[in-house]
């Protein structure tokens, strides 16, 4: 990427930089968090953050930097739209977040509004980046972004469920006493109170939950109840200390990391769904491949009846919100 410089007379000089470049819009809870997250992970040289709180931005890079005798070498600053210029990765987390007993969707016009003044100025320096929304409607933010941009569906996606999808792997984990990382289970559709759990294609060591339960002789799974946590986890995170943002950090670092890797990893990011489970034109999630390229394929997993109707069903809800935020 190009890197803008300013000599010792205070003109500006480009210069051509390898590396690899990360700008975060947003410097809240959730940016900052992002913002440590990738610092600490070593997978970027440069770090721009971004907001409209300047002075925001600028502590957090001040704060971050002292860390420097710890981590790889990163220049990490507080700048402009322009300073993210050629960015490999743009993450959006700028905008409201949920006061306790609000939904994401409750979210939509916020958001939406100061989207579409944001990304316009990103996409003028910025055409080649890969855009990672994470801002609440996350799935309706993605479909924005999409239209606004005009960009190709595997360079524009959103987070989506992949917190979601931790969060069930943790409660799977603690139900049949094995690591999170040997559970294969996804959450898909909305990132928010319609999405799905996908029971049929859970699986520990090759076997589905119902089999792993005998083989263990453990009660069976409640099904109902693990979704329901999962499902209300941020509500239950939010009532107590008033945002999320670890998790959702370390969701945001590892969507990179699939990036900037070329890893191939599944991920259940939103992105564009159109013309899969009878679903035409919507942003949610599924399991996605997800490699150099972005948001590479979409995954159209087996699932049970019901489970497509539910995924269905929150497809149709976003649809909605996609209306109501004018698009
Ligand atoms: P926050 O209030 O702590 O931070 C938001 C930041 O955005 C503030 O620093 C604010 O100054 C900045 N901002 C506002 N307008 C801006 C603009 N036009 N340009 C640049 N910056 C601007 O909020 P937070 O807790 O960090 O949450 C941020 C978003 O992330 C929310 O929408 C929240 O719902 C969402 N979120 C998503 C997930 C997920 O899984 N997708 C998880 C947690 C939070
Ligand atoms: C989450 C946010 C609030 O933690 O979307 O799920």
């Amino acid at each position: 990427f190009v890197l803008q410089k300013k000599n010792n007379r205070g003109v500006n000089k480009l210069e051509q930089k390898k590396g690899v470049k990360i700008t975060i819009v947003g410097t809240g809870v959730v940016g900052a968090s992002a913002a440590f997250a990738i610092m600490s992970s070593g997978l970027a040289s440069d770090l721009v953050l971004v907001d409209i709180n300047k002075e925001k931005a600028e502590g957090e890079a001040m704060d971050l930097g002292d860390a420097a005798a710890f981590i790889k070498p990163i220049n990490i600053f507080a700048g402009t739209y322009e300073d993210g210029k050629d960015s490999n990765i743009i993450i959006f987390t700028a905008g409201a977040n949920q006061k306790p007993g609000e939904t994401r969707l409750d979210l939509l016009h916020k958001n939406v509004a100061i989207l579409k003044e944001s990304l316009p100025q990103l996409l003028k320096h910025s055409p080649d980046s890969i855009y990672l929304m994470v801002s609440n409607p996350v799935d309706v933010l993605t479909y924005v972004s999409l239209k606004i941009s005009g960009l190709p569906t595997n360079r524009v996606f959103g987070s989506g469920t992949v917190l979601d999808t931790s969060r069930f792997k943790a409660e799977l984990s603690e139900y049949c006493g094995v690591d999170p990382r040997n559970i294969h289970a996804y959450i898909v559709g909305e990132h928010g109170d319609s999405e799905v759990a996908l029971w049929s294609t859970a699986s520990v060591a090759g076997m589905g939950m119902e089999q792993f339960s005998i083989l263990k002789g453990l009660e069976p799974v409640d099904r109902q109840e693990i979704a329901k946590r999962v499902r209300t986890a941020a509500y239950e995170i939010i009532r107590r200390k008033g945002a999320t943002y670890y998790a959702i950090a370390l969701s945001i670092k590892r969507i990179c990391e699939a990036i900037l890797r070329d890893e191939n990893s599944i991920l259940t990011v939103s992105g564009l769904v159109n013309g899969i489970y009878g679903i035409q034109d919507v942003c949610l999630s599924l399991p996605c491949i997800v490699n150099g390229s972005g948001r590479d394929k979409v995954l159209a997993v087996p699932m049970s009846v019901e489970e497509e109707d539910a995924l269905r069903n929150s497809a149709q809800i976003l649809k909605q919100a996609i209306q109501q935020a004018g698009f």
